[in-house]
């Protein structure tokens, strides 16, 4: 047979084939969630992320100094508020002495170098579980984002390199921006969570932390996963108020949408690859079902070929172990 081009030259052996790879990994891409729990040597399996802990904070700078040791960078902290400082107006999370303020000063005191994002959504601190202040049923827009200004200066104030909102309320890139211009924190930057899905694929997230909605769904903030122009729509407004780095998320449902805000955008993308998303592999693993070392790699070429820059993720480890 005579053939002008033979395609499979290109993948005849590992080395050809790393030659000519597209996407590669590296630990340079990741950002690891922790999730941090008050108390001393607490360390708790989640019981729907196996492997995955909350940790109290003497363990969790321990786990920062080995992150950084295997070469990854940054920390994207969430903390589990004890019940009773949850109320409506969210004010735990803008306690000087929060376990979130407390956490964001040790973790850079003992790795001046790791950048330390903060989640920024009141739902941990809120009795109704929502990501804003509720009234009469409504989880209202304008006082939310007063709450988040005051969230977003705490962490910069108690040394945050990035904060993170996961909220989605209108405006809260362009006035978190002006609370932290306006105080001088004018190196904080911004990593918006800008085309945020309501997503089935929270739920372990929000047993790690006990943060399900108490009523309702989070459907009147979170984008309806059946839109894709709207996600390019949420992510130019969010740069245009300010954000350094947009995200997408969750990530594997939502590939398509990580290219388009990739190719609409001039700053970097990141993607959310969160807790259902860990738990499946995870489940589908330990039934024998599927190979997961070889699914996690898979997944996170397959987000960063997508267009993702950066993939926060719970393999975070797991990966830089396997790229080695
Ligand atoms: C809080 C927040 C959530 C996640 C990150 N920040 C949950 C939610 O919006 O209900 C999810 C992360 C994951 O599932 O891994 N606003």
């Amino acid at each position: 047979m005579y053939l002008q081009k033979r395609n499979r030259i290109l993948r005849t052996n590992p080395s050809i084939r790393s030659l000519v790879a597209e996407t590669t990994l590296s630990a340079n891409d990741f950002i690891v969630p922790l999730f941090i729990d008050e108390g001393e040597n607490v360390k708790t399996e989640i019981a729907s992320m196996p492997n995955y802990y909350r940790n109290s904070l003497d363990i969790t700078i321990k786990e920062v100094k080995e992150l950084w040791n295997m070469g990854l960078k940054s920390v994207l902290i969430f903390v589990k508020a004890k019940d009773e400082t949850k109320d409506n107006t969210g004010k735990e999370a803008w306690n000087k002495n929060g376990l979130m303020q407390r956490s964001i000063k040790a973790i850079k005191n003992a790795c001046p170098e790791m950048l330390v994002m903060t989640d920024v959504a009141l739902d941990p601190y809120s009795s109704y579980g929502h990501d804003g202040i509720v009234k009469d049923g409504e989880i209202v827009n304008d006082e939310t984002v007063e709450a988040l200004v005051k969230m977003s200066i705490s962490h910069a104030e108690a040394g945050a390199d990035f904060v993170a909102p996961s909220d989605m309320m209108d405006g809260r890139i362009g006035a978190i921006r002006k609370g932290l211009e306006e105080n001088n924190f004018t190196k904080v930057g911004i990593m918006a969570y800008s085309a945020k899905y309501a997503s089935c694929f929270y739920g372990p997230f929000r047993d790690a932390l006990d943060s399900a909605p108490g009523f309702g769904d989070k459907k009147t903030y979170q984008m309806n996963y059946a839109n894709r122009i709207e996600a390019i729509k949420e992510t130019l407004q969010d740069i245009e108020e300010g954000a350094d780095i947009v995200m997408v998320k969750p990530a594997l449902a939502y590939l398509d949408i990580i290219r388009e805000v990739k190719n609409a955008v001039h700053v970097p993308v990141s993607a959310y690859n969160i807790s259902g998303e860990y738990a499946m592999i995870k489940a589908a693993a330990k039934m024998g079902w599927i190979d997961e070392n070889k699914a996690i790699l898979e997944t996170l070429t397959a987000i960063k070929r997508a267009g993702a820059d950066l993939i926060a993720t719970y393999f975070a480890k797991e990966a830089v172990r396997l790229l080695l």
